[in-house]
């Protein structure tokens, strides 16, 4: 099949990749001259495991190409996907306008009957906006699709090529036709494909984050309860995970849910439901939480260094909004470290892959770190705020000889509290008892 897919961000990219990797003739489209230049010349712009290799592979084998320009992009395309940033607008309602503005461009250029996808997320009825704007200029006929997506970054490729499910919302048998052909080979071992009508997969991908944004959000609030009440999170996790009704993912405690997704899709779902006059209460509360659960762990530094933080340096691991992604939208590293340097702390951070992101919006306000290890070299205490694997198992002996104060204070609860306690850190972490 010929597809186009429209922005090439995380989604897009992947989405194109991927889409080639199982023989696709797709050509990705962006705005973004310097990132198509990138990509046209092989460089890969975002960091995402394995994504490298399948996209050097189908651009050597003419399955994956670049452009800047719509009209060449979707020329022959079968298929049209808009994988476009639908940002918070001011009131926290998703903004359209990428996506609007692309499907208006698109309608004129269409020359045969084409399917268009919107694997954005999008709020309930744009299917129908896009199909309008598409319309007003169309001269053959054209389905509008609501596709969203839901991979993780960090394990995006696997999410696409493996889904748990695919949702297709269309209420066109010759579009459900082509999407099944184009799902076929991504859904070889029973993985559904499920198909509904285009409002109730918009609502669906804002139903899935807005739930696991909830749990991530009940667990962080029963861990603020431990300390209270001398309780231990992971135990309660652990407790309650294995009751299969409720699972094992997604009942971390720690600093707070972040990401260019959680945090704009619950906001504009809570938008949503107050446009047509629906109070939901549940994720005014999530976002209320999520939002104060974020920077925790500063009273506990400012308590540790009696109220003062002026002059002291801390020593920051993890700056991406989680593992394995150099994302760093929405990231609780980026409100901690704005707080610590409002109370006059200096900052010097180190993340594996997440620096070059930070320093486009931080700029030299913070240090930034070859390793951990210099992070930490000179400062004062350490925080923790992505649970990268290479944090897991520090040498407690270079650190302790680095750091002037055996203090670390843990977002990610990456550390078993008795061992610290043996090696002498004041380990403060989520949910769990507070080493002293
Ligand atoms: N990132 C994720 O993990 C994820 C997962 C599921 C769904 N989504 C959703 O997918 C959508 C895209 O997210 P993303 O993270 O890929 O965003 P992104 O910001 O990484 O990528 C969007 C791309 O669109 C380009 N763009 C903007 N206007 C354009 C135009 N007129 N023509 C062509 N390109 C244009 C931008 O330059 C950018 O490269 C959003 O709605 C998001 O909510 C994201």
């Amino acid at each position: 099949m010929n597809i186009a897919v429209i922005g090439t961000g995380y989604v897009g990219l992947v989405t194109g990749t991927c889409f080639a990797e199982t023989g696709n003739h797709v050509i990705c489209v962006d705005i973004d001259e310097n990132k198509i230049n990138k990509l046209k010349s092989g460089k890969i712009t975002i960091y995402e495991p394995g994504l490298d290799v399948l996209f050097e592979k189908n651009l050597r084998e003419n399955r994956l190409s670049f452009t800047t320009n719509l009209a060449e992009g979707i020329k022959g395309a079968q298929v049209i996907f808009l994988a476009l940033p639908t940002p918070p607008g001011e009131d926290g309602s998703a903004d359209l306008q990428y996506v609007l503005r692309v499907a208006e461009d698109l309608g004129p250029l269409l020359e045969h009957y084409t399917v268009i996808i919107d694997k954005s997320t999008v709020p309930v009825g744009t299917a129908d906006k896009v199909s309008a704007k598409v319309s007003m200029n169309a001269k053959v006929d054209f389905d509008v699709v609501s596709n969203p997506e839901f991979l993780r970054e960090g394990v995006a490729v696997d999410d696409f090529m493996k889904p748990d499910r695919v949702v297709v919302g269309t209420s066109s048998e010759r579009a459900q036709e082509i999407m099944e052909n184009l799902y076929a080979p991504l859904v070889r071992q029973g993985n559904p494909i499920i198909f509904m009508d285009e409002k109730s997969a918009e609502l669906t991908k804002y139903a899935a984050n807005s739930f696991l944004a909830t749990k991530i959000t009940f667990m962080n609030e029963i861990a603020n309860l431990c300390e209270l009440l001398g309780a231990d999170v992971d135990d309660v996790r652990r407790g309650i995970g294995t009751d299969s009704r409720i699972g094992k993912r997604f009942l971390f405690a720690g600093i707070g849910y972040g990401g260019s997704c959680f945090p704009k899709d619950v906001q504009a779902l809570a938008k949503s439901a107050q446009d047509t006059d629906y109070d939901f209460k549940i994720l005014n509360s999530v976002m209320d939480v999520n939002e104060g659960q974020k920077t925790r762990l500063i009273s506990s530094v400012k308590k540790y260094f009696n109220g003062d933080l002026s002059g002291k340096t801390i020593a920051i691991w993890g700056l991406a909004f989680k593992p394995y992604t150099d994302d760093i939208r929405e990231a609780p590293a980026l409100a901690n470290i704005r707080a610590l340097l409002a109370e006059g702390a200096k900052v010097k951070a180190y993340d594996p892959e997440a620096m070059e992101n930070v320093k486009l919006v931080l700029g030299d306000s913070i240090e930034y770190c070859d390793t951990a290890y210099d992070a930490t070299d000179g400062s004062d205490a350490l925080m923790i705020f992505t649970e990268w694997p290479v944090f897991r198992t520090p040498d407690w002996e270079v650190l302790e000889a680095g750091l002037k104060n055996k203090a670390i204070f843990d977002g990610r609860n990456l550390y078993n509290p008795k061992l610290l306690e043996k090696l002498g850190f004041t380990y403060i972490s989520i949910g769990r008892r507070q080493v002293k």
